[in-house]
């Protein structure tokens, strides 16, 4: 079987500074909470106006032309978010027609914060096997809209931000690019990050008394998510090594889902690994759910972070629980 590999990446952050200060004005947080607790100092909100795939289709647009390639050679699209413009259909149609790409198949991936992860290793599945040469993969996140910026959200609202990223998956020869992807899931602990409305299991969906009782809003039990995450992401990111016959000290760079400092430098110590192993943007851009990872691996590889032949993890916790990861060979 041949490889795959990532041709070309990009990313796209609304213009729009939030700092940690100008949350001060909204709800009763302190700066120092915030940088203490998850590391964030500022992120990214859009304008009004802005939808997942606006976002999406910006990063894409430099991921394929670093690619070398034209929106007319993409034979397959993957979009993950959990912020899609519409609750119906999902935002990969958004991006097939705005690129103005061919009647190509758009396929929506919704499983939160490893959203990206799952979507590269259909990309990864595809390409290795020649189901399709060239697949576009965006993860891409408008969380602003739908935050709740009163002190009774502020543990959930601080610590999102809007942002996307996309890559470009094409064929390589065997044993360079994406060596292997790691899937998980652990429906049990679905209530303990989540957002209940609008739900199918009511009618309506959605009223006004799931508005009065802010279930339209994300509820997150910060205890639970951590815990697991720094169980999780070592164990994922151990499995992934042993399934290439590798360990720790191979690795060039750990990216992961850019979920809370604290998480990922509990990674860092799990795994034995020095603080700059493990990368991190997450004071600029807070946590982008399905855009993180790709936003990372963009600044990754445009700053000179990742050069060919390094040995790169992408790894990710999130809402399900679900977790993953990517291990690249770059
Ligand atoms: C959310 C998280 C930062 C909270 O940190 P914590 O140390 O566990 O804090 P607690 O939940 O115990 O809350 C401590 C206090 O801070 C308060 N608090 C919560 N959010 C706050 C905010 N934004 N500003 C100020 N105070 C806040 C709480 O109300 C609580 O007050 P109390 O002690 O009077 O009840 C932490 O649990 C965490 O990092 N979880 C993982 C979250 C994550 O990564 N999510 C993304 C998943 S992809």
């Amino acid at each position: 079987m041949r490889g795959a590999r990532i041709l070309g990446t990009g990313r796209a952050l609304p213009p729009r500074v939030v700092t940690n200060a100008e949350l001060t004005t909204m709800m009763d947080t302190t700066e120092e909470w915030i940088v203490q607790r998850t590391g964030i100092r500022e992120r990214r909100f859009v304008e009004p106006g802005t939808g997942a795939s606006d976002l999406g289709v910006e990063a894409a647009r430099v991921a394929i032309e670093r690619a070398g390639l034209t929106p007319k050679d993409i034979q397959f699209l993957i979009f993950a978010t959990l912020s899609s413009d519409l609750f119906i259909p999902g935002a990969g149609v958004f991006v097939q027609e705005k690129m103005g790409m061919d009647t190509i198949g758009a396929l929506d991936v919704r499983t939160q914060c490893t959203g990206f992860l799952y979507a590269l290793s259909v990309a990864e599945a595809y390409v290795k096997s020649g189901f399709h040469d060239y697949v576009l993969v965006i993860g891409a996140e408008v969380h602003s809209t739908g935050l709740d910026m009163s002190t009774a959200g502020r543990d959930v609202s601080v610590i999102f931000g809007d942002g996307g990223g996309a890559v470009v998956v094409g064929p390589s020869e065997a044993g360079v690019g994406i060596l292997s992807s790691h899937l998980h899931s652990e429906g049990k602990y679905a209530r303990e990050l989540m957002t209940e409305a609008p739900t199918s299991a009511e009618s309506p969906r959605i009223s006004k008394e799931m508005l009065d009782d802010r279930r339209h809003f994300a509820f997150m039990n910060g205890r639970a998510v951590f815990n697991h995450a720094v169980r999780r992401f070592p164990e994922v990111i151990h499995e992934a090594l042993a399934a290439n016959g590798m360990t720790v000290s191979d690795l060039s760079i750990v990216i992961p889902h850019q979920a809370n400092l604290r998480i990922s430098q509990a990674v860092a110590k799990a795994l034995g690994l020095p603080p700059g192993k493990v990368f991190s943007n997450i004071e600029k851009y807070g946590n982008t759910t399905a855009a993180s990872v790709p936003i990372a691996l963009d600044e990754c590889a445009t700053e000179g972070r990742i050069r060919a032949g390094d040995l790169v993890c992408l790894a990710a916790f999130g809402s399900g629980f679900t977790w993953a990861s990517s291990l690249i060979r770059w």
